[in-house]
């Protein structure tokens, strides 16, 4: 028997834009549990909520500022505890977030690390010296544009933040940090917590000599922060060899409660990835580059077997999270770019490991408009040209009422226009070919079909290109990428299309030479 999320489909919810049961404008943990119901119909098995914990909000909540509180904005402690049992009655596990690559610059330890050189939580931090020059320590930069170094004026050090100055890294160094941290995973775990989604995992320990990291390629836009991240090769700030020593242990310390350990890994390399779930470390890792990547399905299947041929259970397959673009907008968006979202969802529901949606990935959601005015992100607000991730973040659309149903009267933290009923719950939950209904069609098919994520995976020699296929057992996926319809030569005997992600041949009994339709993908088992 396989662990509990073995066959596990997971649900990713930005409580912020959930639903809003105090009506002041933000998700709550109370609102959340009260659509519970809608999530057990969906068919989903987990949850995983983005932070709910104490943070002034400069990131929206990955900055925290007490690790073992609710925000008052989300709730408190006993909304968590009713939240995870509601879910647990319903059959639901609960993944929580934990930010441990940084702290909020609010949190005590922060404030007293800056507080004197001598405080017995300085060393919670990464302090340096400046270079000779007076200016920062290494040539790092932050994922949220400029330097990843700060000058605290009154020690005349930097520390070092790979995000927001207001984010401080923790210095994983430091047993005192290892610490602190078993007692916050057991904090959670003693709640009822079934498992954490770990934050930038790839990102706690930094080179020993905080060496310079090597630039790729010149950078033509120095205030776009993506560009100039993705300028360098990040050979010393993350995904160095002894951050898996850290989960190594977190698995000691979470074992006694059957959670699972999710990391939110961008390692250089696919070939690196397996070093973080081989033995005793994390369950799985978030795969990410399908999430920002734009239509490019030779490319996106390339990775998708080689990542399966990496590991087989150890990864969480996502089109979709609250970082990127909608993949329905990104895929090319209309009507395309959702066929495609739900053709790759279904080929990723038959690559083993524990995949996740994302919320509104349901209901075949594009990126919202916002106005300039309206945005929040600080990608948006702090850099002249950053490409923010407010487009994905916006309230959740349950029906027309006000804020679609978000919140009775408050207007929503993150002002966007309401979507029309078609985009909807309310919209889609009574039509059958509504983009809801083939996700939830979708989920039920793989729980119907253990082979999907159990068999052995044998991938097929063809086809290739902007084709795949996988046997798996008594089951198959295909996934037509391209943008013709394609002929694919089953093996012996009678195959029945138990899914089609364009709806047309579900149920269809096919042998031999058969024909898959263009940009989709079929599940198909032996009769
Ligand atoms: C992760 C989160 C992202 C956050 C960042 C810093 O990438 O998914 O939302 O801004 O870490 O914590």
């Amino acid at each position: 028997m396989g662990r509990w999320w073995s066959g596990s489909v997971g649900y990713e919810i930005y409580p912020r834009s959930f639903a809003d049961a105090n009506d002041d404008g933000y998700g709550d943990l109370e609102g959340l549990r009260l659509r519970l119901p809608y999530l057990e119909w969906l068919g989903v098995d987990a949850i995983w909520l983005a932070p709910f914990y104490s943070s002034p909000g400069f990131d929206h909540g990955y900055d925290v500022s007490h690790y073992c509180e609710v925000n008052p904005i989300h709730g408190d402690l006993d909304d968590f505890d009713r939240l995870v049992a509601d879910a647990h009655d319903r059959g639901l596990r609960v993944v929580v977030d934990i930010v441990p690559n940084h702290s909020s610059s609010h949190h005590r330890w922060f404030q007293q690390a800056r507080e004197s050189r001598d405080s017995p939580y300085r060393d919670y931090y990464i302090w340096k010296d400046p270079a000779r020059d007076g200016g920062p320590p290494n040539n790092w930069v932050s994922h949220f544009g400029g330097p990843a170094w700060t000058l605290d004026e009154a020690s005349g050090q930097y520390w070092c933040h790979l995000f927001l100055p207001e984010q401080p890294d923790l210095n994983w160094t430091n047993p005192a940090v290892r610490e602190e941290f078993d007692g916050i995973l057991r904090f959670w775990c003693d709640r009822g917590a079934d498992g954490f989604r770990i934050d930038v995992a790839h990102g706690l320990m930094k080179d020993p000599e905080f060496r310079d990291n090597p630039q790729r390629v010149p950078i033509t836009d120095p205030e776009n922060p993506a560009e100039v991240f993705g300028a360098y090769d990040h050979l010393h700030d993350l995904d160095q060899d002894a951050t898996t020593d850290i989960y190594r242990r977190w698995n000691r310390v979470i074992e006694p409660y059957d959670a699972i350990l999710i990391g939110e890994t961008n390692p250089r390399t696919i070939d690196r990835v397996a070093r973080y779930v081989e033995g005793d470390g994390l369950h799985t890792i978030f795969y990410l580059e399908p999430v920002w990547m734009s239509w490019k399905p030779v490319e996106l299947l390339d990775k998708l077997e080689a990542m399966n041929r990496a590991s087989d259970t150890g990864v969480s397959w996502v089109i979709d999270n609250h970082d990127a673009s909608r993949s329905a907008t990104l895929f090319g968006g209309g009507v395309d770019g959702q066929h495609r979202s739900l053709a790759m969802m279904t080929f990723m529901c038959a690559l083993g490991g524990f995949p996740f949606l994302w919320e509104g990935q349901e209901l075949g959601l594009h990126d919202a408009q916002l106005e300039t005015t309206n945005l929040e992100d600080p990608i948006s607000t702090r850099n002249e040209h950053g490409i923010g991730r407010d487009v994905t973040r916006t309230v959740m659309p349950w029906d027309t009422t006000h804020a679609n149903g978000f919140s009775a009267t408050a207007e929503p933290w993150l002002v966007a226009p309401d979507r029309p009923l078609e985009e909807t719950v309310a919209g889609q939950k009574g039509d059958p070919d509504s983009w809801l209904n083939k996700h939830r069609e979708l989920l039920s098919v793989r729980k119907s079909l253990p082979d999907l994520w159990q068999g052995k995976p044998q991938w097929f020699a063809a086809p290739r290109g902007n084709a795949r296929a996988l046997r798996r057992g008594d089951t198959i996926a295909v996934a037509n990428l391209g943008q013709a319809a394609m002929e694919f030569e089953l093996p012996p005997g009678s195959w029945e299309v138990r899914y089609d992600s364009r709806g047309t041949a579900t149920g269809d009994r096919l042998a031999g030479p058969a024909t898959v339709a263009a940009e989709a993908t079929y599940l198909l088992s032996l009769r």
